[in-house]
């Protein structure tokens, strides 16, 4: 069994983790920061079945490689946990121009699930979000998906955790027929280092209410459970907290708006890997 995490190298990803370890075969770790995954899992003592993989999800370019990388490596993948994510100041932007709340939450996961479609089909795998009770407060994003007209950092946090819902659903919706299973989670409040890249504001706020959090084995819970409890004690493209079944928000259930948001990935994806013939970049630029 082959399981793929992203963001293993603190808080909830780190226990996630620790905990799925022993009950995989390879583990593929998608990291930004390799040296500091390297001294990490120096303390592991299975430290052999990991392969750290340098990706930056913010950078698309990074995210099309490192799954070049996972694909040589391996055909078949049975659990993708897309974990890594944060919280960035409203507006800021990575390195090819993109949202950063956006690219790092959103883009680079749907990349990484695109590229790695053919072992995720193969393995029938189950393709896990990271998402948070914080896309209740999602307003309708329009046709802003890439959050150009955003420029605070709360409500852009709010609708990419709502798009990990809507693309949860939408996965489902076109692979289900593959084999293929999607769940979103709220892993619930975490005292992890969540937030430390956000505005000023916001981190006083996350450092004041962390006093009132879980710790970070107990907010790794719910990626556990979905990730190893019976298929058939699941429900397929469904929403989980406190390892149970939980209601969305109704913008979540929206069926238009999660194809919507697909399509534009998908475009997205091509504008900024400079696959998009001339009229489709003009086209994206008129709308937004
Ligand atoms: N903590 C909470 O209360 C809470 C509540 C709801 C949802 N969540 C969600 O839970 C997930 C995990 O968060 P956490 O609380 O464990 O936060 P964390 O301690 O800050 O961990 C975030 C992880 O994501 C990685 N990461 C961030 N940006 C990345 C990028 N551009 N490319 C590659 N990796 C990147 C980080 O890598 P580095 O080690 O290099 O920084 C780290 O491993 C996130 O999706 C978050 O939105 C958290």
């Amino acid at each position: 069994m082959n399981l793929v995490l992203t963001g293993s190298t603190s808080g909830i990803g780190w226990e996630t983790l620790l905990a799925l370890l022993p009950q995989f075969d390879r583990i593929f770790l998608p990291v930004r920061n390799i040296p500091k995954a390297e001294k990490l899992i120096q303390t592991l003592a299975e430290k052999e079945k990991i392969v750290l993989i340098p990706m930056d999800l913010s950078l698309m370019a990074e995210v099309k490689k490192g799954a070049e990388i996972i694909l040589s490596q391996t055909q078949e993948i049975h659990v993708l946990i897309n974990n890594a994510g944060g919280m960035y100041p409203g507006g800021k932007r990575s390195k090819e121009g993109i949202d950063l709340s956006f690219a790092t939450n959103h883009l680079g996961h749907f990349l990484l699930v695109q590229e790695l479609l053919p072992a995720l089909i193969k393995g029938k795998a189950r393709v896990i979000q990271v998402s948070s009770e914080a896309h209740r407060i999602a307003q309708h994003p329009g046709k802003d998906f890439s959050l150009k007209k955003s420029s605070n950092t709360l409500s852009a946090y709010a609708s990419v955790k709502l798009f990990n819902i809507l693309f949860t659903k939408q996965l489902v919706n076109n692979y289900a027929s593959d084999g293929l299973t999607s769940y979103a989670l709220h892993p619930g409040a975490v005292r992890t280092a969540f937030g430390s890249e956000a505005s000023t504001w916001a981190k006083g706020l996350i450092a004041f209410t962390k006093l009132f959090f879980i710790s970070p084995k107990a907010g790794a819970a719910t990626s556990i459970f979905l990730a190893t409890a019976p298929a058939k004690s699941l429900k397929n493209g469904s929403y989980y907290k406190n390892k149970k079944l939980s209601i969305t928000s109704t913008l979540a259930k929206d069926s238009k708006l999660a194809q919507a948001l697909w399509n534009f990935s998908m475009e997205e994806i091509d504008r900024v890997l400079g696959n998009a013939s001339p009229d489709k970049q003009e086209e994206n630029d008129g709308i937004l």
